[in-house]
């Protein structure tokens, strides 16, 4: 101990020298980070010696938690699922998470060693790595329906948008708003009044 606290004086001191010595800040930049990383160890030498005493009695108690960090879906696939074939056809798929369910059942029903609990974590991370990319293009159609584009494209033929937003309204006197224009002629199917009257809702509230 008294030899790191000398160590420390000296590191303070020379520090405290640094500072000082009115010495140019480009070389004095290089010392306090060197005194510094020169101080670490020796403040944390003491620290370190103690932390295995606190550690023991709790040491017994690690492996329990290590159990379930080996059940990463990864993991799994690595290793119950390379007896027979390799991931080539896996990683080929594009499944949905119910598809995907079949095919790891089926391969438990030829001998993948799953349980319950692997099988599940197993499907969840194939699903989400692996999964269905044919449901994008009717994702699409309802984009271009957007709250805002609506109000410019067909709000703006017979007056300005100012009313629209000095007013507030529930989402129901919305709804008497678009319906009312539309009888006077703004052209909205029914997809696009419920869309429109959503943000009109949400942005123009009362
Ligand atoms: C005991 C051997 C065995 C193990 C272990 C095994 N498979 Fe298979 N797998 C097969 C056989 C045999 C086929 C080809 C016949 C078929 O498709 O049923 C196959 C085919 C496949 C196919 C292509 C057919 C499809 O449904 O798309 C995929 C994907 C697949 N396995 C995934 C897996 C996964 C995921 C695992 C780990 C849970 C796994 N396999 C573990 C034997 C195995
Ligand atoms: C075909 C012409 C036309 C179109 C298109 C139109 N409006 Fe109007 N709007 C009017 C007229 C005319 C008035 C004034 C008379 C009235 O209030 O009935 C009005 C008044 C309003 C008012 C003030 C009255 C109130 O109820 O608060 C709001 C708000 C309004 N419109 C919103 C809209 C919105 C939102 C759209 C798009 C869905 C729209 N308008 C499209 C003709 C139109």
């Amino acid at each position: 101990m008294k030899r790191q606290l000398a160590v420390l004086m000296v590191v303070i001191v020379s520090l405290i020298s640094v500072q000082c010595g009115g010495t140019p800040p480009a070389t004095e930049a290089p010392t306090p980070t060197e005194a510094l990383a020169t101080e670490a160890p020796a403040t944390e030498a003491p620290t370190a010696t103690e932390v295995p005493a606190t550690e023991a009695p709790t040491a017994t108690e690690v492996p329990p938690t290590e159990e379930p960090a080996t059940l990463d879906g990864q993991s799994l696939l690595q290793e119950r699922c390379t007896g027979c074939h390799d991931l080539g056809r896996v990683e080929r798929s594009e499944k949905t998470e119910e598809e995907w369910k079949a095919t790891v059942e089926r391969m438990v029903g030829k001998g993948a060693q799953l349980d319950e609990a692997e099988q599940e974590l197993l499907i969840k991370y194939l699903a989400e790595t692996y999964p269905k990319a044919a449901e994008v293009p009717p994702t699409e159609a309802p984009a271009t329906l957007d709250g805002q584009s609506l109000l410019q494209d067909r709000c703006t033929q017979c007056h300005g948008l100012g009313g629209v937003e000095r007013a507030k309204k529930t989402e129901e006197e919305w709804k008497a708003t678009v319906e009312h224009m539309v009888g006077k002629g703004a052209q909205l199917d029914e997809a696009e009044q419920e869309l429109l009257i959503k943000y009109l809702a949400e942005t123009y509230p009362q």
